[in-house]
């Protein structure tokens, strides 16, 4: 495989969502019925992934958990004779798949989580997934990205158009086109305001990496909101290596912000197989 490793931030303290978020980590809220941070591992193996990095926090536990194995619940499950639930609890963490833990001890920034996961990295390219953007594409989006890896063999950031008043929420890219999905990136802003975005073009939360970005996160002064900023280390890169932005093919939901976590989990309960039908006729008796 190409991309064998996936760094997973998940040390922010989601405050946002509080009190939700008080004594639980963000990325296990659910959507529907598995937690944030399921999805981006989901999406992250189906692009061929089998080595999940969590860069973690105090009070993380609850992902830990979610990941390792539950023996008393298996073997409750296992006694009642439940075996589709026993296969859901087992798919969560397949069995060639390896999942390592490390601290962010203190939260300095997203470019700064993905240094802590450097060592385990090594010098690979990557895989960056931010839980709170959940993807839905088919094939998966990380999946798109990796076959652009295996064309492009650099590193490839995925892009949507975001409308003009929402530039400060996004790195923004600018570049020249390749082909329709493609651009050859030659600047990156971290949340600029309107007015001075180089484009409408916004980073969505995944990204694959040449090994060659630690070193420019490694040199970058604090940036936007006094944090070390992945953004200015991709910016830094563009300098010395080709970077693409890819306009994957999908839709992101917005699982940061309370309207795009209820966006999503309306949605996903629709297309849910067993939930979708009931929940859509349900959902025609409110008076909207
Ligand atoms: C981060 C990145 C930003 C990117 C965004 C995607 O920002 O810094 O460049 O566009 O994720 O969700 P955050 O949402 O953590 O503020």
């Amino acid at each position: 495989m190409l991309i064998k490793k996936a760094i997973f931030p998940v040390a922010g303290l989601g405050t946002r969502f509080l009190p939700a978020t008080k004594a639980q980590p963000k990325e296990m809220l659910p959507v529907v019925d598995k937690p944030l941070i399921q999805y981006a591992v989901e999406e992250a193996y189906a692009a061929g992934i089998r080595e999940m990095i969590f860069v973690t926090g105090r009070h993380k536990r609850p992902i830990e958990d979610h990941f390792d194995m539950t023996v008393e619940l298996e073997l409750a499950l296992e006694q009642s004779g439940k075996q589709e639930l026993l296969d859901v609890v087992r798919s969560v963490k397949p069995d060639d798949m390896e999942c390592i833990y490390v601290r962010q001890a203190q939260a300095l920034g997203l470019g700064h989580a993905v240094l802590c996961g450097q060592r385990l990295v090594g010098n690979e390219p990557f895989a960056v997934l931010l839980a709170d953007d959940l993807m839905v594409g088919e094939p998966p989006v990380m999946a798109q990205m990796v076959e652009q890896f295996r064309h492009w063999r650099a590193s490839i950031l995925a892009v949507q158009e975001v409308p003009p008043e929402h530039t400060r929420r996004y790195g923004i890219v600018a570049g020249t086109p390749v082909d329709e999905r493609l651009m050859d990136v030659t600047r990156i802003v971290e949340k600029p305001s309107p007015e001075t975005a180089p484009s409408r073009l916004g980073v969505a939360g995944r990204y694959i990496l040449t090994p060659g970005v630690f070193h420019e996160i490694a040199s970058q002064p604090r940036g936007v909101g006094g944090e070390i900023q992945l953004t200015d280390g991709i910016a830094s890169l563009l300098r010395r290596e080709k970077v693409f932005a890819y306009r994957y093919e999908g839709r992101r939901f917005d699982c940061g912000s309370k309207e795009g976590f209820l966006q999503a989990n309306v949605e996903l309960a629709l297309a849910h197989p067993q939930l979708g039908p009931e929940f859509r006729s349900w959902l025609g008796t409110l008076n909207l």
